[in-house]
């Protein structure tokens, strides 16, 4: 069956509607915190061979769906897949997160192959397609990728956590890492507008590490990297929504929902809700929040703090989230309790903003 955006809650708001029901899932569904996923990595040697695995992948995109029955699924993969893609060596190691190899100089550089997308990357495609067939009609498919300037942090530095030689060598080589984030923003449109041809509903563009940036890099490293991959989507699709979830940009989510224009904006827990309204656009929708730290550790307190956040929001365009991943040690009665909460939430006032 074909569907269309307009009966799926999740594009909904991404559209400016203010629904009586808020749209709700969160980032990390799929992942630590359920035994289901546990089970099923167990049975790959590594991450990404799950990530490339079709069959599999799209299993696990769906076990957050057939559990808590949120709105929208997202595609189970990595950012790091793009380089991985254009050849740069990725590793996942067990409790130590990811391992690459080091982008060292221009000529390194140069030997980065964005025709390798498609091809290397047709196991995330057959991901999408099988998962969009299993998919009830009324809920969303989300297609993601890294933005440039957060997947640059591990290629400039190999591996991360804190990412100050990343942020250091975008002072003192400015030519390489611009030359990197060109590359890296081509191959993201590619890769994005495939996703969008195999079937995806929404993406998601992922700044993790934006906040990082100092101003006077934030136009060249973030803003125009942001923009022109969402401009780029935009126009080639333009029933597709795009959210950009720049993370902890505290006052410079204004410049970023401006110039981006994108339709969904991601709003990470350390950002006050209330700020963001004033400064985004009417009909752009707001998605996220909610601590997932007080999430796993203290459900009483997220229960209202989720109340809160409902209640705030009930006049903008809002898709329910939490402020970033679901942490691996949230308990799953934590997220069911959340879950009831949401889907027993309704609006008093619904309105449309163009
Ligand atoms: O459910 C979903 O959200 C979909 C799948 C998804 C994963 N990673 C699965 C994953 C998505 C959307 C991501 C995005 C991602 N990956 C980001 C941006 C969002 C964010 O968290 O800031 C970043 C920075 C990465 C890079 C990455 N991947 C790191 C740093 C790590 C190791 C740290 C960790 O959390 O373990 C990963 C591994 C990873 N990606 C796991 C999952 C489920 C855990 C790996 C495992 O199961 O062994």
């Amino acid at each position: 069956m074909h569907n269309t955006l307009s009966d799926m809650l999740f594009t909904k708001a991404l559209q400016g509607e203010v629904t009586k029901k808020v749209p709700f899932w969160f980032m990390r569904q799929a992942g630590r915190y359920l035994p289901e996923y546990l089970e099923l990595r167990a049975s790959e040697p590594d991450f990404l061979s799950l990530c490339y695995n079709p069959k599999k992948a799209s299993e696990v995109t769906l076990q957050p769906i057939d559990r808590f029955k949120m709105d929208a699924a997202i595609l189970f993969s990595d950012i790091l897949v793009i380089p991985d893609a254009l050849g740069i060596g990725v590793r996942f190691e067990k409790g130590e997160g990811p391992k690459l190899e080091r982008l060292k100089n221009i000529s390194d550089l140069e030997k980065l192959d964005i025709t390798r997308i498609e091809n290397h990357l047709s196991p995330v495609f057959e991901t999408i397609k099988l998962t969009r067939n299993s998919l009830a009609n009324d809920k969303a498919l989300i297609g993601f990728a890294g933005a440039p300037w957060t997947v640059a942090c591990y290629i400039l530095q190999g591996k991360g956590k804190n990412f100050n030689e990343a942020l250091k060598r975008a002072e003192t080589e400015k030519s390489l890492v611009i030359a990197l984030i060109d590359v890296l923003t081509q191959a993201t449109i590619d890769y994005l507008s495939l996703q969008i041809e195999a079937g995806v509903n929404a993406v998601q563009l992922f700044d993790s590490w934006a906040g990082l940036v100092p101003d006077h890099l934030f136009d060249a490293l973030v803003i125009q990297p942001n923009k022109i991959i969402m401009q780029a989507i935009k126009k080639r699709y333009p029933h597709i929504p795009v959210i950009g979830f720049a993370k902890s940009i505290h006052d410079r989510f204004g410049v970023y929902a401006r110039e981006t224009q994108a339709d969904g904006l991601g709003v990470s827990m350390d950002m006050s809700l209330k700020k963001t309204m004033e400064e985004k656009l009417p009909h752009q929708a707001l998605q996220g929040n909610l601590d997932p730290e007080l999430l796993a550790n203290n459900l009483d307190g997220a229960l209202a703090e989720a109340h809160r956040i409902l209640d705030i929001t009930k006049n903008i365009p809002f898709i329910f989230n939490l402020g970033h991943g679901m942490v691996p040690h949230t308990p799953v009665s934590h997220v069911q309790a959340l879950c009831d909460l949401i889907k027993g939430y309704e609006r008093e006032r619904t309105c449309h903003y163009v």
